[in-house]
């Protein structure tokens, strides 16, 4: 379905994020047939470009990361004259006023701020000030919405100058991802799930995020902000919300959100014994965390494992297992929700066998698996044996599974109005409020983190964090 007719203006058009995600997820919908007739994207941004050199840079990036454009050169050629450019000086005056002249009326205006977060009082200001702002239009921020609960405070204080909150769209890429809104449908759409989703019935909830990749090339940044700030406060938190939240009443922005901030609220502080740091090293020279971060003495985390509980009625007495790495053995994202064993077991014991557990798988191979017991097949007694239900959606759902990225939906979400799957101001600062100490204590303890070789499944107190409790982690594979 096409959206209604937008003006799309991206801060920072010639910026990595632009030039990997914004724009070819922009040329997808519009290859799809999403975008309308009438839609335009500015580039907007301090290089001295004219359009046509604006074209062609994009034309460029949509053939190094659109691996089908090459045989599309007539679409990739419609879908660059919606491009225009203009020169911004963000912070200064320069470029204002011509911007202001090229926006039409009567159409959808957003503005996508692809820029460093010490940028986004100095746009929202000059957005309203010369006009260009409506009470309708929609601005877009990207992470890292903040280094901890005051820097984020302020960057909502920035935004919430210019703009009001039903304007403002921060985005986590996660939440665009089409598994993890699966997990809502899966949760929500079927009633097998609900009666046992409590910690009456499950033992404990295990959230992956394992990364193959290390830190090449963002070493400075991430060393700055390291796999807490980097992955834990923002994507497994919202991965964490959305398998423990309450049903919200309907499907609306704020019935949603309203839920999801309970959950962190609920949260109780994380004990010191309950957390594991750990810091890749690496097989070769020049191949370890510290040789990427510039720093040879860096404390910055590559990996995260803790254990989280949630103080409510729903799950009082079942932990969260959340872990996350770089450089570790596979690329893979789950959720793993293990049930408690059958409360009298008449069979004789069976050792190997894991119980029931629902696997949601986010990436890759995107599915839902549930292991379940029965009896070995073949004479010789009754023995037990694992069996699993494995539902890839690729091959249950077919040519309908065409992956869409995650930066495709949010942007369209943005034009629609829809903020359902957008970080509200008050569900930032509530995962700061809850990340804030926790960081605070280890750079108070000045510890290293614990060193994990690349390619493994992280260091070693990670496995014993679940051990000591008689549980175990799934295999990262
Ligand atoms: C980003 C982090 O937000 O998410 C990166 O800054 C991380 O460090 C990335 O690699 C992971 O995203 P995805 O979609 O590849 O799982």
């Amino acid at each position: 379905i096409p959206v209604d007719p937008f003006d799309l203006v991206i801060f920072g058009a010639t910026g990595d994020l632009a030039r990997r995600k914004i724009l070819p997820g922009l040329f997808h919908r519009f290859a799809v047939g999403q975008m309308p007739e009438h839609a335009r994207i500015l580039g907007a941004a301090r290089s001295d470009l004219d359009r046509a050199t604006f074209r062609d840079l994009v034309g460029e990036s949509l053939l190094e990361f659109v691996p089908q454009a090459s045989g599309q050169k007539g679409l990739v050629n419609r879908f660059l004259e919606k491009l225009d450019y203009v020169r911004v000086d963000v912070t200064g005056t320069k470029g204002w006023p011509e911007l202001a002249e090229l926006m039409r009326p009567d159409v959808i205006r957003a503005f996508y701020l692809s820029v460093s977060p010490t940028l986004f009082g100095a746009i929202a200001d000059n957005l309203n000030e010369h006009g260009i702002a409506t009470p309708d239009s929609r601005i877009v921020v990207e992470k890292p919405f903040g280094h901890d609960l005051a820097s984020a405070k302020a960057l909502n204080a920035d935004l919430l100058n210019g703009f009001a909150e039903h304007q403002i769209y921060r985005i986590d890429h996660y939440l665009g991802k089409e598994t993890v809104q699966n997990l809502m449908a899966l949760r929500f759409a079927n009633s097998l799930w609900e009666p046992l989703w409590n910690s009456t019935h499950v033992d404990h909830v295990q959230i992956t995020v394992a990364e193959s990749l290390g830190v090449e090339g963002r070493g400075g940044y991430y060393d700055r902000s390291g796999a807490m700030r980097d992955m834990v406060q923002n994507h497994l938190m919202q991965l964490l919300c959305l398998t423990a939240m309450e049903p919200p009443s309907r499907l609306h922005p704020n019935a949603v959100r309203d839920e999801k901030v309970k959950v962190i609220e609920a949260l109780e502080p994380v004990e010191p014994a309950d957390i594991v740091r750990g810091q890749y090293r690496g097989k070769g020279a020049a191949d370890g965390y510290r040789d990427h971060a510039g720093d040879p003495d860096s404390r910055t985390e590559s990996f995260v494992a803790m254990k989280v509980n949630i103080g409510n009625w729903r799950w009082a007495g079942t932990p969260f297992y959340l872990r996350t790495g770089k450089k570790l053995r596979a690329r893979a994202s789950e959720i793993v929700v293990m049930f408690r064993d059958p409360p009298h077991m008449m069979f004789p014991k069976t050792e190997g066998l894991r119980g029931n557990a629902l696997i949601i798988r986010l990436q890759p191979d995107e599915g839902i698996t549930l292991r379940t017991t029965i009896k070995e097949p073949g004479p010789g007694g009754l023995r037990l044996a694992e069996v699993t239900l494995d539902m890839t959606f690729a091959d249950a759902l077919g040519p309908h599974a065409e992956a869409q990225d995650a930066y495709e939906r949010l942007i369209m979400d943005v034009i629609r109005g829809d903020q359902t799957l957008f970080m509200r101001g008050d569900e930032v600062e509530a995962a700061w409020a809850w990340a804030d100490p926790i960081i605070a204590n280890w750079e108070d303890a000045r510890q290293h983190p614990a060193p994990y070789d690349a390619g493994s499944s992280g260091p070693e107190d990670a496995l014993m964090l679940m051990h000591r409790d008689g549980r175990r982690w799934r295999e990262i594979e």
